[in-house]
């Protein structure tokens, strides 16, 4: 048999999923050498403190707080560390030595992704981070390589598995979210600090990587409007499952045209079209395939011009999912290596520009609480037509005050799809209609 050349690999980082990576390199080194048709060996694991207790045993000598010397003398460079800084040298020092590297940092990716290209393109790397987004799921290669050959126009994706438990918790039990999220803590989903998933911080930067790969156009977080999960109560979620839908917090990029309608299909010359990369929570039809994930699962769902509707669905987090992602990366790197040359390398051909949220298309779920009372139907319509919106639904349920023994009413409504400046606009009208006592809740919705 041929001996197989030895390829060196540097880890960067050694928590859930760093101690998973390292295990996986050490029990299965035969399987990975097969697949690879290198030899990878792990040559040290960098990290803070090296008397840090870690998930899995592994040998004391492998351990080092010089991740600059480590990365150094190294084939390949596993940086999981996350955060920017030294993250961000790191890498780009790695590639610059030659070596290719797979990272799991979004935050990085998202913030600083061109930079790290640009090393890479000129240093004839791979770098590649299919861990960043959606943990073990198989998504960013299948946009990158797999549909390559197709167009895709919108990308709706539950990225966040800590909200999306503490949505389905909502949901499932009609708790509020302050329990939920105390759950989510209990459980080890949440952070003692869950202000990045909450918030939608986390999803943004997932939202930015899948859009720039899936319109072949380098987009940043700061491309990504972002609202999060914190003000969802659960009367917002026990009227949606009313009403037959249910609460996510997507992360949508999708291709428009800049008046907010139609789903274009290239960009023209005079950039009327564009893509809109947002975070928000959405209602979505009960039956819509992504109303389906639980938990702290993860899905995406795609629409592409050709290859129509796909979802690809698994574990969003923790140490071995996120290292299934990892050990893939790897794996190509090498063979990248052994085959001669960088691999597959991003398009960035796309050109298409992000357009401010006022500018996306929606359809708006809003709840009112009315008076009941004769020609109040009549202005609301009226307010609504004014405003160029057309309404789906309406649903009116009536109740009396006890005490004032007033008779008031609440109605549901869901719009058709119009620009999201239109939506707003309305929403702020119906705020001062002397016949709505209140605007109880405004939320997006997708997949009507
Ligand atoms: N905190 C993330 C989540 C996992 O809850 O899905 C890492 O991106």
């Amino acid at each position: 048999m041929t001996e197989l050349r030895t390829l060196k690999v540097a880890l960067l980082g050694c928590g859930n999923v760093g101690a998973q990576v390292a295990r996986i390199l050490l029990d299965d080194a035969d399987m990975l050498a097969s697949r690879s048709g290198a030899r990878l060996e792990l040559v040290g694991i960098a990290v803070r403190n090296t008397d840090t207790p870690r998930d899995v045993e592994l040998p004391r000598e492998l351990f080092t707080t010089d991740a600059g010397a480590l990365v150094k003398d190294a084939d390949l460079v596993i940086e999981l560390m996350g955060g920017i800084e030294p993250a961000r040298s790191l890498i780009l020092a790695a590639m610059r030595n030659g070596a290719c590297v797979v990272t799991g940092n979004k935050a990085l990716v998202a913030k600083d992704g061109p930079t790290l290209h640009e090393e890479a393109d000129k240093a004839g790397v791979q770098l590649s981070y299919e861990a960043a987004v959606a943990g073990a799921i198989p998504i960013l290669r299948p946009i990158r390589d797999s549909l390559s050959g197709d167009r895709i126009t919108r990308v709706l994706g539950i990225v966040n598995g800590t909200t999306n438990f503490i949505l389905d918790q909502m949901d499932s039990t009609g708790a509020q979210f302050a329990d939920a999220l105390a759950e989510a803590q209990r459980l080890g989903y949440a952070e003692a600090d869950p202000t990045a998933d909450v918030e939608g911080h986390d999803a943004a930067s997932k939202a930015a990587i899948l859009a720039s790969l899936s319109f072949h156009t380098r987009f940043s977080l700061d491309d990504v409007y972002c609202e999060g999960i914190s003000s969802v109560t659960a009367a917002d979620i026990a009227a949606a499952k009313d009403a037959g839908f249910v609460i996510k917090l997507l992360a949508i990029a999708e291709k428009l045209t800049a008046a907010g309608g139609e789903t274009g299909t290239e960009t023209d010359a005079a950039g009327t079209t564009g893509v809109s990369v947002r975070v928000h929570p959405t209602l979505l039809p009960r039956e819509h395939p992504l109303a389906a994930v639980r938990g702290a699962f993860n899905a995406v769902f795609i629409e592409a011009e050709n290859a129509g509707e796909l979802m690809f669905y698994g574990q969003g987090a923790g140490g071995k999912p996120t290292a299934s992602a990892v050990m893939g990366d790897l794996v190509s790197a090498a063979r990248s290596i052994v085959l001669g040359g960088p691999g597959r390398a991003e398009t960035t051909t796309g050109k298409v520009s992000a357009l401010p949220i006022t500018a996306a298309a929606t359809s708006y779920y809003i709840g009112l609480d009315v008076a009941d009372q004769p020609g109040v139907l009549a202005k609301i319509a009226r307010l609504f037509a004014d405003h160029g919106v057309s309404i789906e639904i309406m649903r009116q349920t009536t109740h009396r005050d006890a005490d004032s023994n007033i008779e008031s009413a609440e109605l549901r409504i869901v719009t058709h799809r119009a620009s999201e400046a239109a939506l707003a606009a309305t929403v702020e009208a119906a705020k001062g209609l002397d016949v709505i006592n209140s605007v109880t809740s405004v939320l997006r919705v997708e997949g009507v």
